[in-house]
């Protein structure tokens, strides 16, 4: 177990594996097996656009309720360690978790056949509409107002201390803009096939 849990990689690797034990023990307790069909083509890209959002506004949260309101306590010579190591590699992960929750979540729409009436908030296609068009926002924030603030103060794109200022304070904004519509957008996402409204 050591073994698995020394590398991130196998650890990702061993969860899908119970996965697959998980699939198999159901399958031969109720007798009825997965048929790769549109059915659960559709289930299996829910199941990938869930894993991307979760990864996506994990890290905003973590962003806005951890490291943000931590910065103040930490002392200046050791504000770099948080600016140059976990910001740019939190970042990575958070640009392309919020590109792949898009991508498998318009795929996911385009599959269960309602992507222009729910972009065109039609009924009753209207919940996940809004919520789409939310997290749309979201994600353009975060590629070109949040990440290009973030390069001046990671130091990718050269710039003085106030203009570091102001990057932080954009930056700061449209996080927080996020992480104020991540509430009703998850409502959104989520009542549309649950009778939200
Ligand atoms: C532009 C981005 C997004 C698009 C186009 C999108 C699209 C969709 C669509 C079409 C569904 C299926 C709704 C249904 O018929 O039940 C869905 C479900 C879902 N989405 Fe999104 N979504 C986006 C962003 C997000 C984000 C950021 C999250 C954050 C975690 C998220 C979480 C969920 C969840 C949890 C469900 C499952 C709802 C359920 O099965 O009850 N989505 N999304």
């Amino acid at each position: 177990m050591g073994a698995v849990f020394q590398s991130l990689g196998r650890t990702v690797v061993a969860g899908i594996v119970l996965l697959v034990i998980i699939i198999v023990l159901v399958g031969l307790s109720t007798g009825s097996w997965i048929h790769v069909d549109h059915t659960w083509g559709t289930f299996f890209m829910r199941w990938l656009h869930i894993l991307s959002g979760v990864m996506w506004i994990g890290l905003l949260w973590y962003f806005n309720f951890v490291q943000t309101p931590s910065m103040p306590k930490i002392p200046d010579e050791q504000k770099p360690a948080v600016t140059k190591v976990i910001l740019p590699e939190a970042m990575f992960w958070f640009r392309y978790a919020a590109l792949s929750t898009v991508i498998t979540g318009l795929l996911l729409a385009t599959m269960n056949n309602y992507i222009g009436q729910a972009l065109s908030l039609s009924r009753p296609f209207h919940p996940i509409g809004i919520g789409m068009w939310l997290a749309l926002i979201m994600a353009f924030n975060v590629w070109f107002i949040i990440w290009p603030n973030q390069k001046k103060i990671i130091g990718i794109v050269p710039a003085d201390a106030d203009q570091k200022k102001v990057a932080a304070r954009y930056g700061l904004f449209a996080s927080r803009f996020n992480t104020l519509a991540s509430i009703p957008m998850l409502y959104c996402m989520a009542a549309q096939s649950h009778g939200g409204f």
